[in-house]
C-alpha cells in the first residue's frame, strides 16, 4: 500500500486461497445434503466470505449481520447489531462466517442471539484465531489459521477502518498504530 511498509505478509494471497479452499472442500463434504444459510458478519467477514462461497461445491444461500466489534477493546461494550438478517433461521442450518476470533466476545454473543431463534443446527467458520487471547469459552468449528497475539490488517481485516483492502494478511506496524 503506498507509503506504508508492512513487510512480509503474515499470509500471502495464494496461502490465504489455498486455505480458504481447503475449509471450502470440508464444508462442502459436511453440508453435503443439508441446505445451508451462511451468515457473513460485516465488514470483516466481506472478502473471506466471497471467497469460501465461490470455493464451495454446494448450493447455498446467503445473508449478513452488520456487527460492532468494539467489546474485545477492553471497554466493556456490548456488541451491537447494526443490521440483522432478513432471513427466519428456525429448523435451519447456519454457517456463521467471521474474519477473526479474538476474545470471542463477539462470535459468543452473535451465536446466543442466532441461537434463540431456534436454527436447526448453528456452526461457526473464522478465517483467523488468536486462541491465546480467549475471554470466553467458544471454539470455531472451522478456523482457517490459528495466529499469535499480534494485530493483523488486510482481507477484510481494519485498523480504524483502514486496510481491509489489502489482498494479503499483515501484521500492523507499530509505527501505524494510534495514528490518525
Ligand atoms: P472478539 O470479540 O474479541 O473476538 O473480536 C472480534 C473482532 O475484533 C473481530 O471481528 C475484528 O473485527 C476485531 N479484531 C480482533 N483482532 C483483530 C486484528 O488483529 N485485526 C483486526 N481486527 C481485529
Ligand atoms: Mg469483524
Amino acid at each position: 500500500m503506498v507509503g506504508i511498509d508492512f513487510g512480509k505478509p503474515l499470509f500471502t494471497s495464494e496461502e490465504i486461497q489455498r486455505k480458504v479452499h481447503e475449509l471450502g472442500v470440508r464444508i462442502s463434504e459436511d453440508y453435503a445434503d443439508r441446505d445451508l444459510l451462511i451468515v457473513g458478519v460485516l465488514k470483516g467477514a466481506l472478502f473471506f466470505m466471497s471467497d469460501l462461497l465461490r470455493a464451495l461445491r454446494i448450493s447455498v444461500r446467503m445473508d449478513f449481520m452488520h456487527c460492532t466489534s468494539s467489546a474485545s477493546k477492553g471497554q466493556g461494550r456490548p456488541v451491537r447489531i447494526l443490521s440483522d438478517i432478513k432471513e427466519d433461521i428456525q429448523g435451519k442450518d447456519i454457517l456463521l462466517v467471521e474474519d477473526i476470533m479474538d476474545s470471542g466476545v463477539t462470535i459468543d454473543f452473535i451465536k446466543q442471539t442466532l441461537v434463540e431463534r431456534g436454527p436447526a443446527s448453528l456452526k461457526v467458520c473464522v478465517l483467523l484465531d488468536k486462541v491465546d487471547r480467549r475471554q470466553v469459552e467458544i471454539e470455531a468449528d472451522y478456523a482457517g489459521f490459528r495466529i499469535p497475539n499480534k494485530y493483523v490488517v488486510g482481507y477484510g481485516l481494519d485498523y480504524r477502518e483502514r486496510y481491509r483492502n489489502l489482498p494479503y494478511i499483515a501484521v500492523l506496524p507499530v509505527e501505524e498504530k494510534d495514528q490518525t
